[in-house]
């Protein structure tokens, strides 16, 4: 398929899709199948008595003690401490991370990450006392920062333009995938004893193996090669994955990015001048809206409301099979949306989408669901079908966009640095909602659903006035082609070149 990729009257960059860039999406998506496949994995085996016998067997025994209502479900701080501690390694190692991206490339930073997965897999799964678990749960969080940092960035820069939304997704896609195959794991090895915990942890290697194996198959992106003085080899990657000979004006848009960049001592620095601030800003605040969306805390209370509607026994699979399913199936629709209908018009469909999802789904909760009482089948239907709706709004949406939109706008001088912080940041909200939901939704009861959709009104406000469409535009257009026309970022725009620090300084 031949594609044009031009912005307005930005320069026209010929390309097609080739087989090879399709490769090259599939095989670093994994890093995303490997995050994904770690958000749903912990909370089946933190739940499975084997696991907890073995290293955590205080909170065993308080766990037989406790009576359960609706909203308290058992709650321990240190058992989540244990499951968010990956997110706590993730956003230390995206900085680590971010300085291996920019001086070695975004495959070796792949590889590393698929090197940590694999040592962490097997100290994890291997584990005989809770000091391997730990360090091994760290590892995985390494792992997680170095490839949510090099895979979103790896894949904006090899896609065509016109594409680029599209091949990012894929990211998000093998997210979905890997927390949807998590819950099946989690539910088959629950009945495995004692050792279901050790397969559940250990089915991560498969992806990381295919990842580090993958990434020997895949090439450097042009930019990064150019950036580090690779012309020629960058030109060729470029010929390589554009799939036609005449590259020459991409190649020069290209290096006249890296010159700029290179002209930058400090991208941290950097990140903190005005000009710097709109991707900046909007890179950090989406991360805090995607987790304030309240899907984790959505996926998590599906089973209990899944129970609740009638499914006994079999709740968990079901609502792991449902709502993975419409979450895998919905992110095709942002795959296929994104770069049609652009990015702003998902975001903003999905926040009325999703708000009213939350407030149908509270006030169902508020009048008709005691504490220790349950919902009649009715309401829990609709319930259960306002959660799977919610999901869908997600997926195509704020989970995706998260990802991609930090990924696309930071010029290049602070692309893997804003990136990190923006990788960090929503570690650490991923981190705030799964050590905090448990006892919020304990205090808040429905109150908790309100709360988000508060959230989802913010969120969608500010899309409405801060988010500009970045749909087709060139990755290193972005200053000319968005942030100077933008009615309220082009304030940051003006003196544009006087913070450009000179290597003489
Ligand atoms: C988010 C995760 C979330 C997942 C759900 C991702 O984009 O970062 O926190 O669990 O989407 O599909």
């Amino acid at each position: 398929m031949a594609v044009v990729v031009s912005s307005g009257n930005a320069p026209a960059f010929k390309a097609k899709m080739t087989v090879y860039v399709f490769v090259c999406v599939v095989i670093a998506a994994f890093g995303g199948l490997i995050f994904g496949y770690d958000i749903g994995i912990s909370g089946g085996v933190t739940a499975m008595d084997d696991f907890l016998k073995k290293f955590f067997p205080t909170v065993w025994e308080k766990k037989q003690h406790v009576h359960e209502n609706n909203y308290c479900k058992y709650d321990n701080q240190f058992l989540q401490l244990f499951t968010s501690s990956l997110y706590l390694a993730a956003l230390v190692a995206s900085f680590l991370a971010s300085a291996v991206c920019s001086k070695l490339g975004r495959k070796p930073t792949m590889q590393f990450a698929s090197v940590f997965f694999l040592i962490g897999v097997g100290l994890t799964a291997g584990a005989v006392n809770i000091f391997m678990l730990i360090i091994g749960r760290i590892l995985l969080g390494f792992g997680v920062g170095f490839g949510n940092q090099a895979v979103p960035l790896f894949l904006s820069e090899i896609a065509p333009a016109q594409l680029r939304g599209g091949l990012n997704i894929v990211f998000q896609l093998m997210v979905t995938i890997g927390i949807f195959i998590a819950n099946l794991v989690n539910y088959f090895t629950a009945t495995v004893h004692p050792n279901g915990w050790r397969i559940a942890l250990g089915g991560a290697a498969v992806p990381a193996i295919i990842l580090l194996f993958g990434s020997f198959i895949i090439c450097e992106t042009p930019t990064s090669l150019i950036e580090r003085n690779k012309n020629e080899e960058g030109k060729e990657a470029l010929r390589k994955i554009r799939g036609v000979e005449d590259i020459n004006e991409e190649y020069e848009s290209i290096v006249h990015a890296c010159e700029i960049a290179s002209q930058v001592k400090d991208p941290y620095r950097k990140l903190l001048k005005p000009a710097s601030r709109p991707p900046f800003i909007i890179g950090m605040l989406l991360q805090l809206f995607q987790q304030f969306t309240g899907i984790n805390a959505i996926m998590f209370y599906a089973p209990v409301l899944f129970q609740t509607v009638g499914f006994g026994s079999d709740a968990a699979l079901l609502s792991a099979v449902i709502t993975g399913v419409i979450n895998v199936l919905s992110t095709f629709v942002g795959i296929y949306l994104v770069d049609r209908t652009g990015r702003r018009f998902l975001l903003l469909q999905s926040s009325v989408h999703m708000l009213i999802c939350q407030l149908i789904i509270g006030i169902i909760l508020a009048k008709d669901l005691g504490t220790t009482g349950s919902l009649g089948k009715p309401q829990a239907l609709v319930v259960v079908i306002f959660v799977c709706v919610y999901v869908m709004g997600f997926a195509w949406s704020w989970g995706p966009l998260g990802w991609l939109i930090p990924s696309e706008t930071f010029p290049l001088e602070t692309r893997t640095a804003g990136f990190a912080v923006a990788v960090s940041c929503n570690m650490f909200f991923t981190f705030v909602i799964a050590q905090a939901f448990l006892s919020m939704l304990c205090g808040m009861r429905s109150g908790i659903f309100f709360f988000f959709s508060a959230w989802i009104i913010v969120m969608g406000l500010f899309a409405m006035f801060f988010v500009p469409e970045t749909k087709g535009v060139a990755i290193d257009d972005m200053r000319e082609r968005v942030w100077k026309p933008h009615w309220f970022w082009k304030r940051y725009m003006l003196a544009e070149d006087d913070d450009v620090e000179k290597r003489t300084e």
